[in-house]
């Protein structure tokens, strides 16, 4: 019950932390995380049963509502969210002023800025049925969007969503179908997918997330949040790193570079260089999802009758790093990008698709966090301190 910011006041108290290392800016009761044990549970249940057993939009419903639907809730918003995946035929025409080369992330968070655009006068975030529209549209959206950023890269026509197909086939179908030939899901391509974005759709805190808030606490709208959301996911230490990793393995391979050389490289910090998919703020230990995405690697690409020497290259630097000493003093493990690129890449992603498809994951996670934001009763704007380190008063002098 303590009110910190009147607390702040009244002591003069300011404590700073660089990176918020310290720092709780909510209370939330969405996602639980033990980073010293390695633990992740959404409302309370494990990520690993979850992976195993749920769907993608059974989960978000769960981030979202709190509790698991029922058969009848979850058939019923799966057909709504179905008959939401066609975007305005101007917002497609949006992707064609774009140039073929644009990264399919800047894509993804222009349309879902433009969305908005699309929504006018239905998108107050004080309005429960607003808000409970615009969760059904972008959760319908982004991936067509995400889709058609694709397809734009490679010059080929956007399809239409196919309505008789679940989240993830349509999904896949925009992505790999075209219109000259009857596309067919692969159910392994389609379960390992469903899986993946499971274990990526909500992690408290992280950097995008607090984005997704720190934009909502303003009165931003959903479409504006998300989009800033999609901004931090970008950068290659947070999503971006599912992108940074299959290059540096590519570079690796390419470069005749020995992988014991690379990780001196890395501990000696020579340019700058990390072992990328290594290390999380919260996870002092094995990072469950990367546990859960590991073990998939390995049937999937057998599965799918891919053999990917980029596989063995990521196991075989895992098992240097993992038995020396300044991974282990730094308690640095695997985090959930380490080997997700490897199962996108044996799919047919390109590696810019990587970091949409982590965005698509996490969509669910940014809009149960912006909602909860929504309804809590304490949400202030988010303003940090600083401590000024600058000049004193002084004259201006004329140029
Ligand atoms: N490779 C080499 N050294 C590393 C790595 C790494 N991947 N990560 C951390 N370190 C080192 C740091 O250089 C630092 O060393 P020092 O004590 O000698 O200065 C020490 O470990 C502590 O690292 P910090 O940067 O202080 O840790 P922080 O919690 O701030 O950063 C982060 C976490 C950004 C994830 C970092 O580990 C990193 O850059 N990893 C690589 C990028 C990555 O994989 N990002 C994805 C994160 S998961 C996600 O967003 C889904």
């Amino acid at each position: 019950s303590v009110d910190f910011s009147t607390f702040t006041k009244q002591t003069g108290h300011t404590s700073l932390d660089y990176g918020f290392v310290n720092t709780a800016a909510t209370k939330s009761a969405i996602t639980y995380i033990d980073g010293d044990q390695g633990i992740l549970r959404y409302r309370g249940y494990p990520i690993e049963q979850l992976a195993k057993h749920s769907t993608y939009l059974e989960v978000a419903w769960l981030l979202l509502y709190g509790e698991l639907p029922t058969a009848d809730q979850l058939s019923k918003w799966d057909d709504e969210i179905r008959h939401h995946t066609l975007l305005h035929e101007d917002l497609k025409r949006f992707f064609s002023s774009l140039p073929h080369t644009a990264h399919p992330m800047s894509v993804l968070s222009a349309a879902t800025a433009a969305l908005s655009t699309y929504y006018e006068g239905q998108s107050d975030p004080d309005n429960p049925e607003h808000v409970e529209l615009n969760t059904i549209r972008l959760l319908a959206k982004l991936p067509v969007i995400a889709a058609y950023a694709h397809k734009k890269s490679i010059g080929q026509a956007f399809l239409y969503p196919d309505n008789s197909l679940s989240f993830v086939d349509n999904f896949l179908k925009l992505n790999f179908g075209n219109l000259a030939e009857v596309y067919e899901v692969n159910p392994v391509t389609s379960r390992a997918l469903e899986r993946l974005l499971i274990l990526h759709e909500d992690h408290e805190q992280n950097a995008s997330t607090s984005t997704v808030r720190l934009v909502g606490s303003t009165g931003a709208n959903q479409f504006s949040s998300i989009s800033a959301g999609i901004n931090a996911l970008y950068g290659p230490l947070h999503g971006g790193a599912n992108e940074a990793v299959l290059d540096m393995l590519a570079r690796i391979r390419d470069s005749g570079e020995s992988v014991e050389r690379f990780v001196e490289r890395v501990k000696n910090k020579e340019d700058g260089v990390k072992l990328m998919g290594f290390g999380h703020r919260v996870y002092k230990n094995y990072d469950p999802r990367a546990k859960l995405v590991k073990e998939s690697a390995d049937e999937v690409l057998a599965e799918l009758g891919v053999h990917d020497p980029l596989l063995d290259l990521a196991k075989e630097l895992e098992e240097i790093a993992l038995s020396d000493d300044y991974f282990k003093e730094r308690r640095l493990y695997p985090n959930v990008d380490f080997y997700t690129g490897v199962i996108y890449k044996a799919m047919g992603f390109p590696t810019r698709m990587f970091t949409p498809l982590f965005a698509i994951g996490r969509l669910p996670g940014w809009l149960a966090h912006w909602t909860e934001m929504q309804n809590d009763p304490q949400t202030k704007i988010g303003r940090p301190q600083q401590l000024y380190i600058g000049a004193g008063e002084r004259n201006y002098p004329g140029i």
